[in-house]
């Protein structure tokens, strides 16, 4: 494969000796249940082809040093001050990885590292939890400890929460972690049981679009949602003794909504909603129903549009050009919103002409064009010798 080759350079260049090894970890897509993973609801993601890959060494002496595709100089983390790596630019959420793990006690080695991040910044597709995982496989290979992948999923999430500042849920470090070849991931964010469903849409592929308006979780509203459905709950359990909106049917959910107001209900509301989507959305996969797989799409979007309120009109464009299309069952924005992708369910014969159009008349109202992927859905990690 010509991008290693041309990886292996890199590093040797920077580094003056080959890379070893060779780590990866998925970007993911996720099919249904956005914004529902912090409230213990149910996910529906996949892993991509697209991911994060780490060429490493280890170096003998005490520093982990980090060179990023892109990015110009290395960055040195000190392996005895990994605590103090917070806000350092590019390397903060390897940072937090490293000094999580060694509070664990991984007795970690130096090491050099060179990232060739194969999923879009700021897309939605979850670079930076395919980065945390990479980078926790990589610590905890090159010191010759075990691992447990679901382990290093929690442990990463974990850091991006306390070390990076981003109250994000389970989903997508899990998805980054644990995705399995052509399956989605039905993950309980409440328990982490999961279970893996085929994601076979037979005449039907998934179209992963970016609209190219980028996000950022720590500067985005993302931490305010979070507060806004945490007060919810703690309204709610005035009344009634449930561990999380996830718990609470529809039914259950009306009886109690006169205690919500404002944005605080249409929160709840949507997460609520979200949850009884997924548990269809699974239902349709299972028995092949993938016109009703699409029409559970759309209601996601619009939920997440107008009670929400995590779309902008990047994404509800680019979602609604692509519902225009004769031969698109369904379109919606994924993973936190505010800019990065979409996924819209495509006759595979009519995949082209779909990019093309909808291209077209994104760009047409936008004023500049988004980015459509070749994706496949591939295992979540991957380990190699060089
Ligand atoms: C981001 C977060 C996830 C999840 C999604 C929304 O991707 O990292 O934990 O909350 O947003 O579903």
């Amino acid at each position: 494969m010509e991008f290693i080759t041309d990886a292996k350079e890199v590093f040797e260049q920077a580094y003056g000796k080959p890379a070893t090894r060779l780590f990866t970890a998925a970007g993911r897509i996720n099919v249904i249940g956005e914004y529902v993973d912090y409230c213990g609801g149910k996910v529906l993601p996949a892993a991509l082809n697209l991911a994060c890959k780490i060429f490493a060494r280890a170096n003998g002496e005490r520093v982990i040093r980090i060179l990023l595709k892109g990015i110009d100089g290395i960055i040195e983390l000190d392996l005895e001050k990994l605590e103090s790596y917070k806000t350092l630019k590019y390397a903060n959420y390897q940072a937090g990885v490293a000094y999580l793990l060694q509070k664990k006690g991984v007795e970690l080695v130096g090491c050099d590292l060179y990232y060739d991040c194969g999923v879009p910044f700021g897309s939605g597709l979850s670079s930076s939890a395919a980065i945390e995982v990479a980078t926790a496989v990589a610590l905890c290979e090159l010191a010759g400890v075990d691992y447990d992948k679901v382990e290093l999923a929690v442990l990463a999430q974990k850091a991006e929460n306390e070390y990076v500042g981003v109250n994000c849920g389970i989903m997508d470090q899990f998805a980054s972690a644990m995705g399995k070849k052509e399956h989605a991931v039905l993950l309980d964010c409440a328990t982490l049981a999961y279970e893996y469903v085929p994601l076979e849409l037979g005449e039907y592929r998934i179209v992963v679009a970016n609209c190219n308006k980028p996000h950022n979780l720590k500067e985005s509203k993302y931490n305010v949602r979070r507060q806004e459905v945490e007060t919810a709950l703690k309204l709610i359990r005035e009344v009634k003794p449930v561990n999380c909106l996830a718990e609470l049917t529809s039914k259950e959910f009306n009886e109690v909504k006169y205690l919500l107001s404002g944005v605080v209900a249409k929160r709840a509301e949507h997460v609520v909603m979200e949850c009884e989507r997924v548990r269809l959305a699974v239902q349709a996969l299972k028995e092949g129903d993938i016109v009703e797989l699409g029409r559970l799409l759309n209601e996601s979007h619009y939920s997440l549009r107008d009670l929400y309120e995590v779309t902008g009109k990047e994404l509800d464009a680019l979602s609604s050009f692509a519902r225009k299309e004769p031969e698109c069952l369904g379109s919606r924005m994924i993973g936190a919103g505010f800019g990065g992708c979409t996924i819209s369910i495509v006759k595979k014969s009519a995949v082209d002409g779909f990019i093309r159009r909808v291209g077209k008349a994104y760009f047409d109202a936008i004023g500049y064009r988004a980015s459509f992927y070749e994706t496949s859905i591939e295992d979540g990690i991957t380990v190699s010798e060089l």
